[in-house]
């Protein structure tokens, strides 16, 4: 079966057919993938069975993975599979039960923020019929594109404050006790300054790199200044046409550019519905 591009919203995000994870994959194939990558900023592919081995050799070919640190993630396997689920053993938790509650991309707070993220589904909470915790995407380059002129000419050679505790604070404020993020705390960079406007490595596109989820300041602005503009551009940033939102089905593996793409999990489930989700993200 060839390998094909079919994309999924008019901004966002593309499912790529005929490809089987659990198998290798010929440079020609792997190519067409790298390019939709690039093209679609969120790539989905469906219907393989596949393991952590099959999940960490298909993200090794875009580049380097992170290597988690223990205590940051409980129940992990392997250093390079980060769990997020609402699943306890022993009263705890297996793994990240807040991740994506605010719209975020990977580790802005790090001077090297994480490149592309890689998330395999293997427990779906469903109710009649229909799956829940969907996930959403946001394209920053089309949002930038988007930008009354006026705008980008003010934000262009802007830099903000993306920090861990703003994270850690929102989670707290909702009421989420030791949420996965205070855990990595302790042994992680807190806080970076990064261009508002980042140049994609690859595409040369433009991106917001301001989130909900991380930006405290844009620096050289009053603070109420400084927190109109965040807002004004973290809303901007997660319009309905930029965006893509995925229904998840077991064995799912979805990709997401943390650069060009921003995303946000929903917590439509109940604590009695298991969901579990492995994670692989590439070094920045
Ligand atoms: C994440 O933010 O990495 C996880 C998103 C999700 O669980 O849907």
């Amino acid at each position: 079966m060839p390998v094909t591009v079919k994309p999924l919203a008019p901004n966002i995000g593309a499912e790529i057919e005929g490809l089987d994870l659990a198998a290798p994959i010929a440079d020609e194939d792997f190519e067409i993938v790298r390019r939709a990558f690039c093209d679609h900023a969120v790539i989905v592919i469906r219907g393989s069975r596949f393991d952590d081995d099959d999940h960490i050799r298909f993200s090794r070919r875009f580049g380097e993975l992170k290597k988690l640190k223990v205590e940051a993630y409980l129940g992990q396997r392997r250093p390079e599979i980060f769990v997020v689920s609402n699943i306890k053993e022993n009263d705890q938790y297996i793994g990240a039960h807040d991740a994506g509650m605010f719209w975020h991309s990977d580790g802005p707070f790090l001077k090297q923020p994480h490149g592309p993220s890689a998330l395999h589904a293997l427990e779906v909470p469903m109710q009649d019929g229909r799956p829940l915790g969907d996930t959403h995407f946001a394209n920053t380059a089309a949002a930038y594109d988007a930008l009354p002129q006026a705008l980008k000419a003010k934000i262009d050679g802007l830099r903000a404050v993306n920090s861990l505790a703003r994270r850690v604070e929102l989670a707290e404020r909702s009421g989420v006790k030791g949420t996965a993020a205070a855990k990595q705390s302790s042994t992680q960079e807190q806080e970076a300054v990064h261009q508002v406007v980042r140049v994609h490595p690859e595409t040369g596109r433009k991106c917001l790199f301001v989130s909900d989820g991380y930006t405290t300041q844009i620096l050289g602005l009053l603070e109420a200044e400084s927190k109109a503009l965040i807002k004004e551009l973290t809303e901007h940033i997660v319009k309905p046409e930029f965006r893509y939102t995925h229904q998840w089905q077991v064995d799912d593996l979805v990709m997401w550019d943390n650069c060009a793409a921003q995303h946000k999990a929903t917590f439509d489930y109940k604590a009695t519905q298991r969901r579990l989700m492995h994670r692989t993200t590439l070094l920045g």
